[in-house]
């Protein structure tokens, strides 16, 4: 494909991350359409398994994320936990360069919301999904992993926590 682009990345103290973005009136507008290649690009070169629009500098709501081998794309989101089990898990972020974090987050949700045909999508994630969809639903309201945290003292550098032996995930 040609003219797709690698964007540039927010990070954490840029205010665009600190918004609530605005919904997508609609998702088959071409710049929607170039705008989720674009992310697209930037996901895969960036190494992440997940990326919301206003980590690219676009408060508007929607984002990517990797469902397996499938790259999904998700517009005008919602969530809801799915009964009251919560888990902890390491998270990091591509707007928070070099740190992870244990978070918890409901084990398993129901989301909804539209792809990029316009069409109406739902569906049942649990696990690392689940937490990815929180993960990347959070920066559509401004909410950072670090905000969910109950033990800051569970934040740390990749590198000091990969010679420490803590598990990626
Ligand atoms: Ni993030």
């Amino acid at each position: 494909m040609c003219g797709m682009a690698i964007l540039k990345i927010a990070r954490m103290g840029h205010p665009v991350l600190l918004g609530r973005a605005a919904p997508v009136s609609d998702p088959t507008a071409p710049e929607m359409r170039r705008l989720v290649a674009d992310m697209a690009e930037t996901l895969a070169d960036a190494g992440g398994i997940g990326l919301a629009a206003p980590q690219v500098f676009q408060p508007r709501r929607l984002f990517l994320w990797r469902d397996g081998p499938e790259l999904r794309v998700l517009f005008n989101p919602t969530l809801q936990s799915v009964g009251d089990a919560f888990e902890e898990g390491w998270e990091g972020c591509l707007s928070i360069p070099g740190l992870r974090g244990r978070v918890p987050r409901a084990q398993r949700v129901a989301w909804r919301g539209w792809n990029e045909r316009g069409q109406p999508c739902s569906g049942e994630a649990e696990g690392l999904a689940a937490r990815v969809l929180q993960h990347e639903n959070d920066h559509l309201d401004g909410i950072f992993y670090l905000m969910r945290m109950n033990d800051l003292a569970q934040l740390g550098f990749n590198e000091e926590l990969d010679r420490a032996g803590m598990p990626r995930r």
